[in-house]
């Protein structure tokens, strides 16, 4: 029963062992010799979230569709003295996603940290998705029913091996509510859901959960919002160190403060949230991509 309980101490005993190896430089890191699979690291978040892994030795294994971006990507990191492995896989393809689980668990036998980072979104208002049921098809396609069918894939070796953790890659608009944003961000609640059970679920497996609440970011992702254009964003590269810190650190969840405070004002006084959402939505109408000005 001790070991049973020892996750509790997870998140305090993770916060001496950062201060033990930034006393220690070149200490390593938990990921040190690890398999650690980062899905949509062909580009943005995934690809630095994967180089980052690897320089903390990890083996990578990097899941996307575009093949040459994902050679790209592993080419650079074994440069760099790394080692990454490619799998190119449409995520929204649940046979190729089993196909990815039988060949990974053949190849290693485990995976030991999966980073569901896979993912797209659409900012439409309701009103202008009326005949676009497809929207909220392909965003649960992309943000939870492919990362769902993997981790569902991976989870037995995990817990049988009694170490796993997986970080799911989710947005603040989970905590904020944004208007324009309901196809995406329900998906990507979903997800969060899921992850938090599943977290309880394998808590004595020692398996756990980190859903990283993602506030924006400089990807090609933000480019179709011509809202975003002007808005300050937090670069790949360092959004990459939190999602490699929640690796090492298993936290429950990784928030940021502009979410957080939505999170509560969203509890305390829900009516006045609306209006504070409806105001800004209304400052932000829908983009040309949006509305259909543009492919
Ligand atoms: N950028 C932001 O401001 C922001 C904010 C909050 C959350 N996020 C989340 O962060 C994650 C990464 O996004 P990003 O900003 O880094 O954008 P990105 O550069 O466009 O990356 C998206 C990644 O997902 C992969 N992907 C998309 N559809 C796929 C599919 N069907 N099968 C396999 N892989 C697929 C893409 O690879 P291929 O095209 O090669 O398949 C690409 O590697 C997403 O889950 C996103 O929702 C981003």
């Amino acid at each position: 029963m001790v070991v049973d309980v020892s996750l509790l101490l997870q998140t305090p005993r993770a916060a001496l062992t950062r201060v033990a190896r930034a006393l220690r430089p070149g200490a390593p890191s938990p990921l040190l010799g690890a398999t650690v699979c980062v899905t949509g690291a062909s580009s943005g978040i995934g690809e630095a979230t994967a180089k980052a892994a690897a320089r903390r030795g990890a083996l990578v294994l990097l899941v996307a569709r575009r093949s040459e971006e994902l050679e790209r990507v592993a080419g650079e990191i074994r440069a760099e003295g790394g080692h990454a492995a490619p799998y190119v896989v449409d995520l929204t393809d649940g046979d190729a996603v089993d196909a990815l689980v039988a060949d990974l668990l053949s190849e290693y036998g485990a995976v030991d940290y999966l980073v569901n980072n896979a993912g797209r979104s659409i900012r439409r208002s309701l009103e202008l998705s009326g005949d676009r049921f497809h929207d909220f098809e392909r965003m649960m396609a992309i943000n939870f029913f492919g990362p769902v069918r993997l981790t569902m894939g991976l989870l037995p070796t995990m817990r049988e091996q009694r170490f796993g953790h997986i970080v799911n890659i989710v947005t603040w608009g989970n905590q904020i509510k944004a208007p324009k944003f309901a196809a995406y961000i329900a998906a990507k609640s979903a997800l969060d859901v899921f992850g938090r059970i599943l977290g309880r679920e394998a808590f004595f497996d020692n398996v756990t959960c980190t859903n990283v609440r993602v506030a924006l970011v400089a990807t090609d992702m933000i480019g179709p919002t011509e809202a975003y254009r002007d808005r300050k964003a937090e670069t790949p590269e360092h959004c990459a160190e939190r999602i490699v810190r929640a690796l090492e650190d298993r936290p429950v969840t990784v928030n940021g403060a502009v979410g957080s405070f939505f999170e509560v004002l969203n509890l305390a006084a829900p009516r006045l949230s609306d209006f504070i959402a409806a105001e800004m939505s209304r400052r932000m109408p829908d983009s040309a991509a949006a509305r259909g000005e543009v492919s």
